[in-house]
């Protein structure tokens, strides 16, 4: 708060909550807050639109790096690669054995996508090359959107019952807040394996932590946590099944600097008054 006051344009982590008390406290010549993130949960947009703020962020850039995490991460979970590292680490690994570690079969499985916007389309075409069946949930995808990356949209109650995979593509917001929550793990398959490189609030962790405790479903992977950080004793950790990573979707060499060129060029456009090259146009 103190450090914005009198600022023309914010550049911002998805760390910073910039509410309308930020924004009052930098002051009415605030122009600009770009976003370091495609992301804008953190950025109360009414706010910003009520004091003619323009926001912007970085879509696009990101997409292909987080499709490639949330598969990493689908494939980590389902061949049990971190519980494997920890064995041999740990000096278990005494010979190879026909039942040690057995995972799930990725090849020809069921990938259920929910959010079937550029992240969401981007994880169904790596899901081609696996031969896998991909099924998706989006209110704003079309059929012929879903067809053109082999997809077939389904109720969320069908997709949460027919999965082995369940992704999480979609923002965090009122509609998204706890989609994934007991009721909705009670419909997965007991075999289902859990991704999230969404944003965490997605999921109900407590509702996860017991579903992943009584077998209501297999596994989860989270690239997204809530909070984040996720304390280093937090329950979630202990549960074999369960493999988190922090918040990396984007985090490659490539995407970071594009990134910040899209969120610098936003911040510029905003203080000179121009139009932002990418703004955020829907709240
Ligand atoms: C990362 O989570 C982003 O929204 O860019
Ligand atoms: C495994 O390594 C095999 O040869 O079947």
């Amino acid at each position: 708060m103190q450090q914005v006051r009198g600022v023309e344009g914010i550049l911002s982590l998805l760390t910073d909550r910039i509410d309308g008390e930020v924004m009052d406290a930098a002051g009415p010549q605030l122009k600009v807050i770009s976003n370091y993130a495609v992301g804008y949960d953190n950025i109360d947009i009414a706010a910003a639109r009520e004091r003619g703020i323009a926001v912007g962020n970085t879509p696009g850039v990101l997409t292909e790096a987080t499709a490639d995490l949330a598969f990493a991460l689908l494939m980590a979970a389902a061949r049990r690669l971190a519980e494997g590292a920890a064995y041999i680490r740990a000096g278990k690994w005494k010979t190879w054995e026909p039942t040690t570690l057995l995972g799930a079969d990725i090849t020809g499985a069921t990938l259920g996508i929910i959010g079937l916007g550029r992240i969401g389309k981007a994880v169904a075409k790596r899901a081609a090359g696996f031969e896998m069946r991909v099924l998706a949930h989006s209110p704003s995808a079309t059929a012929a959107d879903a067809a053109s990356v082999g997809a077939t949209l389904v109720s969320l109650d069908e997709l949460l019952s027919q999965s082995d995979f369940v992704s999480l593509h979609v923002p965090l917001n009122d509609k998204t807040r706890h989609l994934i929550n007991r009721d909705t793990l009670r419909k997965m398959k007991p075999t289902a394996i859990l991704i999230n490189t969404a944003r965490g609030p997605v999921v109900d962790q407590n509702a996860l932590y017991e579903a992943l405790t009584q077998g209501t479903i297999a596994a989860a992977a989270l690239d997204v946590t809530d909070p984040e950080p996720l304390p280093a004793d937090h329950p979630l950790l202990d549960l074999p099944n369960v493999l988190v990573v922090p918040h990396i979707g984007s985090a490659t060499v490539k995407t970071r600097e594009r990134m910040a060129i899209m969120a610098a060029d936003n911040l510029i456009a905003g203080v000179q008054g121009r139009p932002l090259p990418h703004a955020v146009t829907s709240g």
